[in-house]
């Protein structure tokens, strides 16, 4: 059977939300517009596809969202579309607004949606990868993790000033939930005494010595980044373990929060949401489906969904070391 001709595509944000959602958004729309395809925005995520929201975008409808976060797709978490029934519906909302193919830029979660969507329906899918974690295989860098990186970074920089003027030992938590990398970039770029992160078990009597150490070195401050996913228990159960160990130390707990998935995405993370919506878009054309999209040494690598989904960017663990090291 010969497969349909591609028309009109639809492009949704699923899951977190990360800095640069917008610029892929528009590039998608401008590259499918170029190539005289139509598009459709899915509103919510997965959440649009099952109840039927979508718009018609044009050229204008993307002018000047490349500098701003969020999405104006919005985003959602959509538990309903784990059940295939839903997802049947989704297909058919899909093929009765004459949608031929569709742009997924979410994370792993979201292509994992798009893959059995993909497999169950032989619906023609490509994926961008959006996450401020930067823990997708299959692209150097995910679209919101630098922007993310540099929010921490001046966040923490802030949080020195008080550390030093005050003699306080400051437990950062960064998001994170399976991943380091936030909180190892963050550490290595402000200078971190200590880093707690997920892929390396946290061990409170080694923390406790570090801090005895650069006491003892005469440190008066100090930044410990906790990585909100590591096997501590988060930063304020951390500091609290820390605390029955060494009860002189002045403490205190900043959690960062959503504010790292905020703001105007950074330069890097703009060009590189741009180069992936027009690659998607050329992908989909060429008949590539069932695939993300990423940027491996600035080339494109299409990666099929099986391999992004199983697999994880992995930190390097020795930066953990050089950046306890940098910080003696
Ligand atoms: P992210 O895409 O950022 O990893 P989530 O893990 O929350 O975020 O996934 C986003 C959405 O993708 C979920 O809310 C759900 O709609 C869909 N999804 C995630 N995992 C699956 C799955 N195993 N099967 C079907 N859909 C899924
Ligand atoms: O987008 C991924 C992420 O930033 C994780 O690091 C974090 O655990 C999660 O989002 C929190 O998201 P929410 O509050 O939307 O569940």
């Amino acid at each position: 059977m010969s497969r349909k001709k591609i028309c009109r595509i639809g492009v949704l944000t699923s899951g977190g939300d990360a800095p640069g959602m917008n610029a892929a958004i528009r590039s998608v729309v401008r590259t499918a517009i170029y190539n005289n395809l139509e598009v459709a925005g899915v509103i919510r995520g997965y959440s649009g596809l099952i109840n039927k929201q979508f718009m018609s975008m044009q050229s204008h409808s993307v002018s000047k969202i490349i500098s701003q976060g969020g999405t104006i797709l919005k985003s959602s978490r959509c538990p309903e579309f784990r059940d295939k029934e839903m997802r049947k519906i989704a297909y058919e909302n899909l093929r009765e607004a004459c949608i031929d193919a569709l742009v997924v830029i979410g994370g792993d979660g979201s292509f994992r949606g798009a893959n059995l969507l993909y497999k169950e329906f032989g619906y023609p899918v490509v994926g961008i990868p959006g996450t401020i974690d930067n823990d997708i295989y299959g692209t150097d860098f995910t679209i919101g993790f630098d922007t993310a990186i540099n929010t921490a970074v001046s966040a923490v920089d802030k949080l020195r000033d008080t550390a030093d003027s005050h003699n306080i030992i400051f437990f950062v938590e960064v998001m994170g939930r399976d991943s380091g990398f936030i909180a190892l970039n963050t550490a290595i770029a402000t200078g971190a005494e200590a880093t707690l992160v997920p892929e390396v078990h946290t061990d409170i009597d080694k923390l406790c010595s570090y801090m005895e150490l650069d006491r003892r070195k005469n440190k008066t401050s100090g930044i410990i980044i906790v990585a909100e996913g590591e096997d501590g228990g988060g930063a304020m159960e951390v500091a609290e373990k820390v605390k029955t160990r060494l009860p002189s130390y002045e403490m205190r707990v900043t959690t960062l929060g959503h504010i790292q998935r905020g703001g105007s995405p950074s330069c890097n993370d703009r060009v590189l949401a741009s180069i992936l919506g027009h690659e998607a878009v050329n992908a989909l054309i060429q008949g590539r489906f069932g695939v993300m999209v990423g940027q491996m040494q600035n080339q494109t690598v299409y990666t099929p969904f099986d391999e992004a989904c199983s697999r994880h960017n992995e930190i390097n663990k020795n930066w953990h070391e050089i950046s306890r090291i940098l910080s003696l």
